[in-house]
């Protein structure tokens, strides 16, 4: 059976993208992997090595159904991973789909029968349309979070979406847990640690090793390369290395 991920936060920028990118490396180094760019921004798309604006069929396409997702599928330089791209279309195609009777239904009515071993779906930094399709498609959701008060503010309401999908749509969802992301030294503050500390009462047993901060990861964005194959040694590779140990260890891949 595919496990499907959405990988998802309500408050912006976190890490969401750098972690799909980086398990779909990790996770296509054995298994078949397909990383679903659900964001219009498209920084999955230009990680994997296609330019989003150069795209010509993306997610939208197959959520508007002006195109099969094995058209839209397309081979990566990464060893064992796929993309379904997605560009600034993506907005326009949301809006469309607005008026869609079903549209929560439509990704994963797309993503039945895929042939892969593993989904990851990339997500919008809010609970839009498109993130609440990808809870419906999913088995598991994955949340991230920078060790801010600001940033864990937005765990409930991540939860509180979560939970109104298992009842409208999807009862077998499962709250994977949460990946402190870009967590600053110990020397850069003890608010970060602060934080730490509250995630970890609050949230435990749901809250994944943290990923630090490594300048690499913008050096491999920019690279268009996932991080674990353009520095498999880096602390942050090493630190996803342990974020897939533990989904491994919950069941969730
Ligand atoms: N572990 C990390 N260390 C340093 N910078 C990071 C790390 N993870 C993400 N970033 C940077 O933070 C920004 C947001 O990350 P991204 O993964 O794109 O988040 P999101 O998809 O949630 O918007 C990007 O500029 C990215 O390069
Ligand atoms: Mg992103």
């Amino acid at each position: 059976m595919t496990s499907i991920i959405a990988v998802a936060n309500a408050s912006g920028s976190a890490g969401k993208t750098t972690t799909v990118v980086t398990l779909a490396d990790l996770i296509g180094q054995t298994r078949r992997v397909v990383v679903v760019d659900a964001d219009a921004q498209g920084t999955a798309t230009s990680w994997l090595g296609y330019p989003p604006d150069e795209v010509q069929i993306t997610l939208g396409d197959v959520l508007l159904r002006r195109a099969s997702l094995d058209e839209a599928l397309l081979p990566t330089r990464t060893t064992g991973v796929r993309l379904v791209p997605s560009n600034r279309t993506l907005d326009a195609a949301a809006i469309e789909l607005n008026s869609v009777i079903g549209r929560e239904q439509r990704l994963r009515l797309a993503l039945t029968g895929i042939d892969a071993d593993v989904v990851l779906i990339d997500c919008p930094g809010s609970v839009s349309t498109i993130t609440i399709s990808a809870l419906v498609a999913a088995n598991a959701i994955l949340t991230v979070t920078q060790p801010t008060m600001k940033e864990i503010a937005g765990v409930p309401e991540m939860l509180d979406a979560v939970q109104a999908v298992q009842e409208a749509f999807n009862p077998n969802l499962v709250f994977a847990g949460i990946v402190p992301c870009i967590v600053p030294p110990a020397t850069h503050g003890k608010i970060y640690s602060d934080v730490m500390g509250l995630l970890h009462t609050t949230y435990q047993p749901l809250v994944a090793p943290p990923v630090r901060r490594s300048a690499r990861v913008a050096e491999a964005h920019a690279q268009a390369v996932p991080l674990p194959s353009w520095s498999p040694t880096d602390k942050v590779t090493g630190d996803y290395h342990d974020v897939h140990d533990w989904l491994k260890g919950r069941g969730v891949l």
